[in-house]
């Protein structure tokens, strides 16, 4: 329902799904830079933005407490992303999916028209929070802990799917996202709208990296079977475990021996087995995301460099100097995927050492 006295209409803004775009705020959230397509679809001038707090396009659907979460990834200096729902200046509304992180200015903000079935269950979970928060505060409980009731509810639905944390559903949703987006197939191959010098030279050299990435997000894919394979067999390694206790546990009775001191040692193994399982399959999400993170930011940089060698929003510092901040944010990608990497292959072999 739309929320006449914000000044919202129940009318979608559309956009295509092969755009992208982005805003970079300070640390507090004021918007420094939004690039063309941005201001287009929020419907301001570029000057009317600039200068802003960021929820200049805020839309009273989304619960707060997706917001806060945002905040505490940010503050904490790590990347996040989230299903938004945003206002445009007429008062249409049009979905995102975010994906935020630090950069030089403060924060950088990228963003995709979601088109995957996780968005529509996502856009349910939302009017249930929202909801939750709404009825919460009406009946006189603090905005602070109508937030924290909403960020648990939010944990416990995204736990009862299976997910294993916002981690693991924020990395489902980016997968699924740029999965989707691709097979619409509307990602045309723009190819190069500067034909010569030094942007032409530094969109094909963001161009080498997204084909890198997309043959590495392929590679990475294949882990999950071997990564599941892996949790299987310690299942597998649990059970015949426990067997083996309950058979030896029965032999002992047979004689008339009790058993003594209640878990067995291999009891204790379980646990801590099980435990290492759960983290291979954290570290490889962590592989994959930062991966699909650094694809939407070379995409991006791609598309920037288009548009700016098209005229582009604002004067040619600011587009020089947000060139800058996307290639610069594309380089620091590849180095947390190397450390992530790298982390789960230590993690890999103490997991095989494990099952010797
Ligand atoms: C880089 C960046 C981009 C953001 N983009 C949006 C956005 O597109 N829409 C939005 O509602 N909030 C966005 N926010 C969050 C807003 O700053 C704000 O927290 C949110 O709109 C909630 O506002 P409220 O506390 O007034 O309810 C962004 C924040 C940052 C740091």
């Amino acid at each position: 329902m739309a929320n006449e006295s914000a000044g919202e209409r129940d009318v979608e803004r559309e956009f295509k799904v092969d755009e992208l775009f982005f805003s970079t705020t300070d640390t507090k959230g004021i918007i420094l830079y939004g690039n063309e397509v941005f201001t287009r679809i929020a419907g301001y001038e570029f000057s009317e933005l600039v200068g802003k707090p960021h929820n200049i396009i805020r839309h009273s659907d989304v619960p707060r407490c997706v917001f806060k979460l945002v905040w505490d990834y940010l503050e904490a200096g790590k990347t996040v992303s989230g299903y938004v729902k945003n206002k445009a200046k007429d008062g249409s509304y049009y979905w995102v999916l975010a994906i935020l992180m630090p950069c030089r200015d403060g924060y950088l903000s990228i963003r995709l028209k979601p088109s995957s079935e996780l968005f529509t269950t996502v856009q349910g979970v939302y009017k249930s929070l929202l909801e939750l928060e709404n009825n919460l505060e009406a009946s006189g409980a603090s905005r602070k802990d109508a937030i924290a009731a909403s960020t648990d509810k939010l944990l416990e639905v995204l736990t009862s799917v299976g997910f294993a944390d916002y981690d693991e559903f924020m990395t489902t949703a980016l997968v699924a996202e740029m999965k989707a987006r691709d097979e619409l197939s509307l990602v045309v191959a723009h190819g190069s709208k500067a034909t010569s010098g030094k942007l032409k030279e530094l969109y094909d050299k963001c161009h080498n990296l997204d084909e890198q990435l997309a043959l590495l997000c392929d590679k990475v894919s294949a882990y999950y079977p071997i990564n599941n394979d892996i949790i299987e067999k310690a299942g597998s390694i649990l059970e015949t475990a426990d067997s083996v206790r309950e058979m030896s546990l029965g032999a002992l009775n047979l004689v008339g021996i009790q058993e003594k001191g209640g878990n067995g040692e291999v009891g204790g193994r379980n646990v801590d087995m099980t435990k290492r399982t759960r983290i291979l399959k954290k570290y490889l999400n962590e592989i994959m995301f930062a991966v699909q993170a650094s694809k939407l930011k070379v995409e991006m940089t791609k598309f920037f460099i288009n548009e700016v060698a098209g005229g582009g929003a604002g004067n040619e510092k600011d587009l020089q100097h947000n060139i800058d901040l996307l290639v610069e944010s594309c380089a620091s990608s590849s180095k947390d995927i190397s450390a992530n990497f790298q982390r789960y292959i230590l993690r890999i072999q103490i997991a095989l050492q494990a099952f010797e």
